[in-house]
């Protein structure tokens, strides 16, 4: 048998692999404490289950869906945007639903990339923007994202090299590992960097609805010209506890929602209906629910940022997203400080070099932990010491 070259710079994903030491652990006997993944513990609420349940008995949902969904539900997402974002969307040529926005945001590389192109991809990141683009034999240009910087990209400081082979640019807030947040003025900023060189933007949202302290994040869409520039990939995966239903939505420029739907067409089949009946249910239907979970999110967000400190770990709260990003204590780097976390108190975080090089000295740890197991896991991180000898 004979593998692509593509295949082969593929690295494992990075949960895959942190999967692998659990279930080690787990095959000894040995019960591990989970704050690696990102995924809601608590479950689809009743009302979007139902609604799911009852489209699944209708016949009708049971053939293959439009690769561009659901005109109704096209239609709620416009409304939804226009309700919760001020924004105004065309329902048929600026809003497209996803199998979940992983799909969109690894598949938007093929309408861009050829051989030789670059995406320009934060670093640290989720990493599907820059696996997109090298499985579509493109190159990312990584942009560190520095606490000195509140975690934003310095877009001045991308050699004019690099500028004139880029044609995609990456962008995540609130943001996936460090928790950061985005302002109108930065986006404003974005969408003239993007007019002056000839980028398509993409800006990734799946954590907008996942907030603390009131805080409302704006949507990249309302920045002046983001349309003529880009597009926004949102999720109800994490807003709504959905993860496992998949479901998402690419909307903004017309020209790339078309070039993302010719890609899909011919490699997927759409959402299953019933699912996209669901996401109807989750956008029009009572919201309190997220307000309930993001309640939960913020006091469990509390109790981990006031004990990493406790034991030596540098952690602000974050504004939004599901996770805290800590530095790790002097004299470890993030892999050496995961393993000692995993070997002595059995407790799983994701080193921040699993995000790109710039998450080293960091580790990302997510509140998406059943209360009792973050009770535990917060006890055991209590008896975590350092066996490193500190030169002073
Ligand atoms: C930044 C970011 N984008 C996209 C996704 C994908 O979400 P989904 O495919 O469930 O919509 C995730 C999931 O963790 C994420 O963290």
């Amino acid at each position: 048998m004979k593998m692509s070259k593509r295949l082969e710079s593929l690295q494992p994903y990075l949960f895959v692999e942190i999967g692998r030491k659990i279930a080690e652990k787990k095959a000894k006997g040995e019960e591990v404490i989970s704050f690696g993944i990102g995924d809601p513990d608590i479950p689809t609420p009743s009302h979007i289950l139902k609604r799911l349940c009852q489209a699944a008995q209708d016949p009708a949902n049971h053939r293959y869906p439009e690769s561009a969904g659901l005109p109704e539900l096209r239609k709620t997402i416009a409304e939804w945007y226009k309700k919760r974002f001020d924004v105004s969307l065309d329902a048929d040529r600026e809003v497209l639903p996803l199998v979940g926005s992983k799909e969109g945001v690894a598949h938007i590389a093929w309408c861009f990339i050829d051989p030789g192109d670059i995406a320009l991809v934060p670093d640290p990141a989720y990493p599907v923007y820059s696996v997109g683009t090298m499985l579509a034999g493109g190159e990312p240009y990584y942009m560190p994202l520095a606490a000195e910087n509140d975690f934003l990209p310095n877009l001045d400081t991308i050699p004019a090299h690099v500028l004139e082979k880029a044609k995609l640019l990456w962008i995540n807030y609130p943001n996936n590992p460090t928790g950061a947040v985005a302002d109108i003025d930065f986006f404003n900023r974005v969408v003239k960097f993007a007019q002056q060189h000839d980028l398509a933007v993409c800006h990734d949202a799946p954590y907008s609805e996942v907030v603390f302290d009131s805080y409302q994040p704006v949507s990249f869409l309302q920045a002046e010209g983001a349309k003529e520039v880009g597009i926004e990939f949102h999720s109800l995966s994490k807003s709504y506890n959905l993860t496992g239903w998949r479901i998402g939505m690419a909307v903004g420029n017309a020209e790339m929602i078309d070039a993302l739907r010719r890609v899909k067409s011919n490699l997927d089949s759409g959402v299953p209906q019933a699912i996209q009946y669901a996401a109807i249910e989750a956008l029009t239907g009572p919201q309190d629910c997220i307000q309930e979970h993001n309640a939960i999110y913020q006091r469990r967000r509390d109790l981990v940022v006031d004990m990493l400190n406790s034991i030596g770990l540098e952690a602000k709260p974050p504004k939004a997203s599901l996770y805290v990003w800590a530095k790790v204590p002097q004299g470890y780097t993030s892999v050496e400080f995961t393993n000692d976390l995993l070997e002595k108190v059995g407790v799983v975080v994701t080193p921040g070099t699993g995000y790109g090089s710039s998450g080293e000295g960091y580790i990302r740890v997510s509140l998406t932990i059943p209360d009792a197991g973050l009770v535990k896991g917060l006890s055991r991180l209590a008896g975590w010491r350092s066996t490193k000898k500190i030169a002073w």
